[in-house]
C-alpha cells in the first residue's frame, strides 16, 4: 500500500546526505573516501560501520546491516517505511502530498502523535507549575530537602501536579484534547470504565512528576512521587501501557546516557530514577534505570546496541540483590559483561554520593567486581561457606546463573575459576551447569515453538560471508580476487558459519554481472543456501564503487574475527587442567603463530 508517491521519496533521498544525516545521531569519522562510525545495531569496539557518500548507502561489515538513508532511519528509530520518508522529508523541508491513504493507519499514527504532543505540552505544564505555583511550596521544598535545586528541575524538566484535578484538566481542554485523548494519554482515567460521560478523574494528585522519555527524547509517560506519605497508594505511581508507552521496553534517562554510554564503554544501571538523576548531576551521565519493573529482556536488547558492559548499582537491600541477580541473567543471555558495585548497607546512589561525594561514588565504581566475584563475596560475608554442604548448596545457586552466560568460552573460564574459589570439584560444577543450561533450554525452545517455523531451515551464513557472495555474483573484479585468495579462504573456513557457499561460488565462478548466468549457478544451490543468501541479499541490490576494496576489506575482517575465536579456543584448550605435556607444546606454537598473524593487534580479551 505504497501512500507515498514514488518520485517524493525520490526528492526526500535526493535532499537527504546520507553522512549528514548519520552524522546527526553519533559521530561519524572521515576514512578516505568513505567514513566510519562505530555501528549502531550491534556491539563492536572498532568502527566496520561504513557510510558511502558518492552511493549514499551504509554498510557494516560486522553485522551486515545495509541500505539507504530511508533504511537507515526505520531501523534506527524503529519506524515504519512512510514514517521514515516523513521524518527525512519533514528535515529536508519537502511536504509530502500522500496519495490514497491507509485510513488505520493514518488514524493510529495521528492518534500517537497526539498523544506525544499531549505528554509535551503537560510536562511544561507541570513544570512551570512546580516552579511558579503559590501552592507548590512543599514540592519545592522537598526536592530542596533531597539537595536538588531550580537548575536539576529544569534540566530534568520535573514537575508537580496539584491535588485539584481541574487545574490540569481545564488546562488539556483549552488546549484542544479530548476526554477520550486524556484516557488514552493515562493521565486522567474514566470515572466509571467504558462509560465515557461518567466524566474524568486524574491519575496524579499532589505529585512530583517526572517526565519518562524513549530513545529520542519525547516525553510518553510520567513516573510521578508522593510529596506526603500516603500508605493507601504507592510511593511512585507510573503512567499505564497506552499507545506510545511500553514501560519494559523504556529506560529512564536513556535518551540522555546513551552517547556516553559508547563514550564510557559502560551503562551505570541504578534502581531507581533519583538514583539516576543524582548520578547524572554528579557527572556520571550514562546513567540509567528501569521504571520500577524488572529488568525484561527487551532492557537488555536496547542496551546491547549501546554498550556490552553494564554496572549495576542496585540498592545493597535484600530487594536490591534479587534486583541485581535478575538483571543479570538478563543481560548475560545477551552476552553482555555486568560488573557490580557495592554501596554500604542502607545506601543507594543517591544517598551515598549526597553523604560521601561524587568521588567516594567514583572510588565505589572503580572497585566495581565481576558479578560472581560479587556474589561469592556476599556469600562469605555472611559466613555461608564455611562447609563443603554450604559451599556445594552454593555452587548449584552459581550454576543456574552460570547456565545463562552463552560464551562458551567465558562460562568455562568461569567455571574453573569459581571451582577454585569455592574449592570444590571443577567436574562437578562443570554438571550442575550442564544441567542448569539442560533445562533452560527447555523453555526457551517451546518460545521459538510459537514463531511460524520457515518451511526449510537457513543454511547459517555471516553476514560478512553473505557480502563476499553477493560481491563475488556481481563483479568480476571481485571474484577474481576473492577466487584468489582460496588459501585463505580455506583457513578461516572451520570458524564462521557460510564458508562453503562462498567456496561453491568461487569454484564455479558464474559470469559475474550476467543476471543470466547467476541464476542459472544459484538454480544449482541447495534451497536452504539460496534462502540464507537472500535473506541477506535482498536489501543488496547495488554494488559499492569499489567492488575491489569492499572485498578486500570484507575478507579482511573475516580473518581477524576467525583469527580471534581460533585465539579463543587456544586459550580455553590451555586452561584444561589436564592438560598432555605433547599437546601443550602444539597448543603453545599455536599461540605464538596467532600473536604473529596478528601481527601486534591485541586478541580480545577474555
Ligand atoms: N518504585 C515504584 N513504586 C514504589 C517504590 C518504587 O514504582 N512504591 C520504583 C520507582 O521507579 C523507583 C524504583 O522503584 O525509582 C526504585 O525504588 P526506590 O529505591 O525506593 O526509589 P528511589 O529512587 O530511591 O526513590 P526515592 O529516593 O525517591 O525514595
Ligand atoms: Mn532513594
Amino acid at each position: 500500500m505504497p501512500r507515498i508517491p514514488e518520485e517524493t521519496v525520490e526528492q526526500v533521498l535526493a535532499a537527504t546526505d546520507l553522512v549528514d544525516l548519520i552524522g546527526s545521531y553519533f559521530p561519524v569519522k572521515r576514512a578516505g573516501s568513505s567514513f566510519k562510525a562505530l555501528c549502531p545495531f550491534h556491539n563492536e569496539k572498532s568502527p566496520s560501520f561504513h557510510i558511502n557518500a558518492a552511493t549514499q548507502h551504509f554498510h557494516c561489515f560486522g553485522c551486515g546491516e545495509s541500505g539507504s538513508a530511508v533504511g537507515f532511519v526505520m531501523k534506527y528509530e524503529n519506524l515504519p517505511f512512510p514514517d521514515a520518508v516523513r521524518k527525512l522529508a519533514s528535515r529536508a523541508g519537502i511536504h509530502i502530498i500522500e496519495e490514497a491513504l491507509d485510513p488505520a493507519a493514518e488514524k493510529s499514527r495521528r492518534s500517537r502523535s497526539r498523544l506525544i504532543d499531549l505528554h509535551r505540552e503537560a510536562a511544561a505544564f507541570f513544570h512551570q507549575l512546580l516552579l511558579n505555583d503559590p501552592a507548590a511550596k512543599h514540592a519545592r521544598d522537598y526536592l530542596k530537602s533531597r539537595g536538588f535545586g531550580r537548575e536539576m528541575a529544569e534540566r530534568w524538566t520535573i514537575g508537580w501536579v496539584p491535588e485539584n484535578a481541574r487545574t490540569f484538566l481545564d488546562f488539556a481542554r483549552e488546549k484542544g484534547y479530548s476526554g477520550l485523548e486524556l484516557r488514552d494519554s493515562g493521565l486522567a482515567a474514566l470515572r466509571q470504565e467504558g462509560d465515557a460521560r461518567s466524566g474524568l478523574y486524574m491519575r496524579f494528585r499532589d505529585r512530583l512528576m517526572f517526565p519518562i522519555r524513549n530513545d529520542y527524547g519525547d516525553v510518553i509517560a510520567f513516573s510521578a512521587r508522593q510529596l506526603r506519605e500516603d500508605p493507601r497508594s504507592g510511593k511512585y505511581i507510573n503512567s499505564p501501557e497506552t499507545p506510545i508507552f511500553n514501560k519494559s521496553k523504556v529506560i529512564f534517562a536513556l535518551d540522555r546516557a546513551r552517547k556516553h554510554m559508547l563514550k564510557a564503554g559502560y551503562a551505570l544501571l541504578c534502581e531507581g530514577q533519583i538514583d539516576a538523576i543524582s548520578c547524572h548531576e554528579a557527572g556520571l551521565e550514562n546513567a540509567i534505570a528501569p521504571l520500577g519493573t524488572a529488568f525484561t529482556p527487551h532492557h537488555a536488547r536496547l542496551l546491547r546496541r549501546y554498550t556490552e558492559t553494564i554496572v549495576l548499582c542496585f540498592d545493597s537491600d535484600a530487594a536490591g540483590v534479587k534486583a541485581t541477580r535478575r538483571a543479570f541473567g538478563e543481560l548475560a543471555a545477551e552476552g553482555l559483561a555486568v560488573r557490580v558495585v557495592e554501596l554500604p548497607a542502607g545506601d543507594d546512589p543517591d544517598t551515598f554520593i549526597r553523604t560521601h561525594g561524587i568521588e567516594a561514588f567514583r572510588a565505589r565504581l572503580d572497585a566495581a567486581q565481576g558479578f560472581f566475584d560479587y556474589m561469592v563475596n556476599r556469600a562469605s560475608r555472611e559466613k555461608t561457606l564455611a562447609n563443603v554442604a554450604d559451599r556445594s548448596k552454593f555452587a548449584r545457586e552459581l550454576a543456574e546463573l552460570v547456565a545463562t552466560i552463552t560464551d562458551a568460552v567465558n562460562r568455562d573460564a568461569l567455571i574453573n575459576h569459581l571451582a577454585t574459589r569455592l574449592q570444590i570439584g571443577a567436574d562437578e560444577f562443570r554438571g550442575s551447569v550442564d544441567q542448569a543450561m539442560r533445562s533452560l533450554r527447555k523453555p526457551a525452545a517451546s518460545r521459538s515453538d510459537e514463531l511460524a517455523a520457515p518451511a526449510v531451515a537457513l543454511s547459517p551464513l555471516d553476514n560478512t560471508i553473505a557480502y563476499l557472495c553477493h560481491l563475488a555474483l556481481q563483479s568480476p573484479d571481485a571474484q577474481a580476487w576473492l577466487a584468489e585468495q582460496i588459501e585463505t579462504l580455506i583457513e578461516i573456513s572451520p570458524f564462521l558459519d557460510g564458508m562453503d557457499i562462498l567456496r561453491k561460488i568461487l569454484a564455479r565462478r558464474p559470469d559475474a554481472g550476467s543476471p543470466s548466468a547467476v541464476n542459472a549457478f544459484t538454480a544449482t544451490l541447495p534451497e536452504a543456501d539460496l534462502r540464507a543468501l537472500r535473506r541477506d541479499l535482498t536489501h543488496l541490490t547495488q554494488l559499492p564503487d569499489h567492488p575491489l576494496e569492499a572485498a578486500a576489506s570484507g575478507l579482511n575482517q573475516l580473518s581477524l574475527r576467525a583469527l580471534k575465536i581460533r585465539d579463543a579456543r587456544v586459550r580455553a584448550a590451555l586452561r584444561d587442567p589436564a592438560l598432555a605435556p605433547e599437546r601443550l607444546v602444539a597448543l603453545m606454537h599455536e599461540t605464538k603463530e596467532i600473536k604473529r598473524l596478528l601481527g601486534g593487534a591485541q586478541p580480545a580479551e577474555q
